[in-house]
């Protein structure tokens, strides 16, 4: 025998899995070394909650090689203009309640919400009031303003907001060849009084990608595709806790029924419509058009941007 031997025979044989029951104290005890102890208590965590899965619904080898392909085609379906894995993070509730966990309102701050797997970084930046849409962009005009303040209602200047959101056709320009590269997609700086206006096209209520795995398993589960109407926003500021969100605007139903349970009744912004051509404000938009009025309010904090999930 080595001189070395870590274990005895005899421990050796009292350490092998004899039965279900012993497979998660195993596991549990061979991670239990792990020097991280963040690493170690997430781990073990999951590890536990896996096995609990697997005994409570007495999975099938069957069943769990499907498992294991779904999650192989996450992988496969994940591209340049794609991201399959955060897609069904999303539509299985998992964002949300990590948005959930980390976002606060305590502070009276802006609610977060997801940032979905269609944000690109590096979008144009662009002068205040600027449109966000290509010339030709078919769909009503859209005019988005409001201020970003700190939650003592002070307006904060050099703040920057990082705008996308889908077409009128629900598409977003990078699933879309007849839209130009970063079309909706814009980069905003407020000044002193913290005030941001845009103009763009109002964004309809569009599907999640359903060509892959997640839309079978969306089909399978007889659920729709569809996420409610809405423009993603990233607000940052110098000292202040970046802010990832959405603002919302749709009918009720659609809300309730985000197919990524993503939508927040604090997050609801009424595009309000106007049919008459001569608004002093709006002296070029043509009828009908919409209006939208939102303020960010953010927490002092230190900002941090979140990784494009796409190039
Ligand atoms: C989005 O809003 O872009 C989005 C969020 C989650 C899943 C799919 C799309
Ligand atoms: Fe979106």
């Amino acid at each position: 025998m080595p001189k070395t031997s870590p274990i005895t025979p005899t421990e050796a044989v009292t350490s092998l899995i004899d039965s279900t029951d012993t497979v998660t104290p195993a596991v549990l005890a061979a991670m239990a070394s792990t020097p991280n102890t963040r690493l170690r208590e997430i781990m073990n965590s999951l590890v536990t909650h896996l096995h609990r899965f697997l005994l409570e619904t007495r999975l099938t080898e069957k069943e769990y090689e499907s498992g294991l392909q779904f999650i192989a085609a996450l992988g496969q379906n994940t591209h340049d203009t794609n991201n399959e894995v955060v897609l069904a993070a999303d539509v299985l509730g998992l964002s949300t309640l990590v948005d959930m966990i980390n976002g606060g309102s305590e502070r009276g701050q802006t609610m977060s919400a997801l940032l979905g797997p269609f944000y690109r970084a590096n979008a144009p930046e662009r002068p205040m009031g600027a449109d966000l849409a290509q010339p030709g962009t078919p769909g009503p005009a859209l005019f988005f303003s409001g201020q970003v303040r700190d939650d003592e209602g002070h307006p904060l200047g050099d703040a920057t907001l990082d705008v996308w959101h889908s077409s009128p056709a629900g598409l977003y320009e990078n699933q879309d060849p007849t839209q130009d590269s970063m079309n909706l997609r814009g980069r905003f700086r407020t000044g002193k009084d913290g005030r941001y206006a845009f103009r763009t096209v109002k964004p309809a209520s569009y599907p999640v990608p359903t060509d892959g795995p997640v839309g079978g398993l969306l089909a399978a589960q007889n659920r729709h595709p569809y996420r409610p109407a809405h423009v993603h926003f990233i607000v940052s500021a110098p000292g202040h806790r970046t802010l990832v969100t959405q603002v919302f605007s749709d009918t009720p139903e659609a809300l309730a029924a985000d197919v990524v349970f993503g939508a927040k009744a604090t997050l609801i912004c009424e595009f309000q419509r106007l049919d008459l051509a001569d608004d002093a404000r709006f002296p070029d938009a043509e009828p009908p058009f919409y209006t939208a009025e939102f303020d960010f309010i953010l927490v002092e904090g230190v900002p941090s941007f979140p990784t494009a999930p796409i190039p």
